[in-house]
């Protein structure tokens, strides 16, 4: 883990993690095992992104992780359907990717909105503004990632060596 991740708030991603989330092309060989889902706005998106996340973890012999990811990956997707301005209707679909790279598990949610996220100062009263809370609670790092093509990647990083 390098200096710049650490602590509160969003951070800057490792480059090998800004490259996988530039470019579509990911499937040759010098690059990291990593599988992509995408969904198209549908009130089901989130479960649909703890299914797929379960199944990719435990695919890699992470099982452990699965937990921890799920609450994040449905964060994640939730906020793109929520919050990423334009009608889902044109808008490019959101598009979840999860990354292995050596220790660490990387998971990226694509939208088609440059507006970025927004930490919530925390309230025990307020029925809203926890999500990105639990994000930097279960996870390593995190931050977004503006795209060449308008959009974003909100991305985040989980500590997947053996001992953790
Ligand atoms: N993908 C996104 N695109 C644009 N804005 C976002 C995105 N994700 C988060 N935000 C902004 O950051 C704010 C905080 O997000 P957070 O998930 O913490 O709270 P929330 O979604 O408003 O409520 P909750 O997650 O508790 O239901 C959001 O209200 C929104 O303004
Ligand atoms: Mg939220």
């Amino acid at each position: 883990m390098t200096a710049d991740l650490a602590g509160p708030g969003a951070a800057t991603a490792p480059p090998w993690l800004t490259s996988m989330f530039e470019r579509d092309d990911v499937a040759g060989l010098s690059l990291p095992p990593s599988a992509t889902c995408t969904f198209h706005g549908r009130t089901t998106s989130a479960a649909a992104a703890r299914d797929f996340t379960a199944r990719t973890l435990c695919g890699w012999g992470l099982a452990g992780l699965v937990p921890d990811a799920q609450i994040v990956v449905s964060e994640l997707v939730t906020n793109a359907l929520r919050h990423a301005p334009g009608d889902p209707a044109d808008a490019p679909p959101i598009r979840l990717r999860l990354v292995r790279h050596r220790f660490h598990i990387g998971c990226g949610v694509s939208d088609a909105s440059a507006r970025v996220p927004a930490v919530s100062p925390w309230s025990d009263l307020s029925e809203s503004g926890r999500g990105l809370h639990l994000v930097e609670a279960l996870t390593a790092a995190w931050g977004w990632i503006l795209t060449r093509g308008g959009g974003k990647v909100v991305w985040a990083l989980f500590d997947a060596s053996p001992t953790s």
